[in-house]
């Protein structure tokens, strides 16, 4: 199974970005326990990151009949980005969705998502757990 991992806009600001909502941690750190996890449970995991809205939507292209999951914390995109939730939808890949924080609990407007109205399972304000999660759960119902 080969699950790829896409993370939005300002992520690779972890651990310098808000430490007081999305801890200490670098998005390397994330990166290598995400690496770690997938070992662990036997997946071949792809990471990648970006700020463009473009970009990203190239990318869920790209994984058309390549990727068996996608595990995507859209970050500010999640709350406006029609452009990602129809890429997901065009390619039709299991999806997870994940946020660091409890994005339910915080101001009004990231309670809107448009990937959720894709992703089947949304893991919220587990902190970076919430990709292991997400990770196990694809491989329990799709490997
Ligand atoms: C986030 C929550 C979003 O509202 C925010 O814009 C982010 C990160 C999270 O992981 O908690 O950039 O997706």
């Amino acid at each position: 199974m080969h699950i790829l991992v896409i993370n939005g806009p300002n992520l690779n600001m972890l651990g310098i970005r808000e430490p007081d909502i999305y801890g200490k941690n670098t998005y390397a750190d994330l990166c290598s326990l995400i690496e770690t996890k997938a070992k662990e449970i036997g997946v071949t995991v792809e990471l990648f990151q970006s700020n463009h809205e473009g970009s990203i939507v190239d990318k869920i292209q790209e994984s058309y009949q390549k990727a068996d999951g996608i595990v995507i914390n859209p970050a500010a995109y999640t709350h406006t980005s029609v452009a990602i939730l129809d890429a997901l939808k065009a390619v039709a890949i299991p999806t997870c969705e994940v946020h660091i924080s409890d994005v339910d609990a915080r101001e009004e407007f990231r309670r809107i998502s448009y990937v959720g109205l894709y992703a089947e399972k949304k893991f919220a304000g587990y902190g970076f757990d919430g990709y292991l999660m997400a990770m196990e759960y694809l491989k329990e119902k799709y490997a």
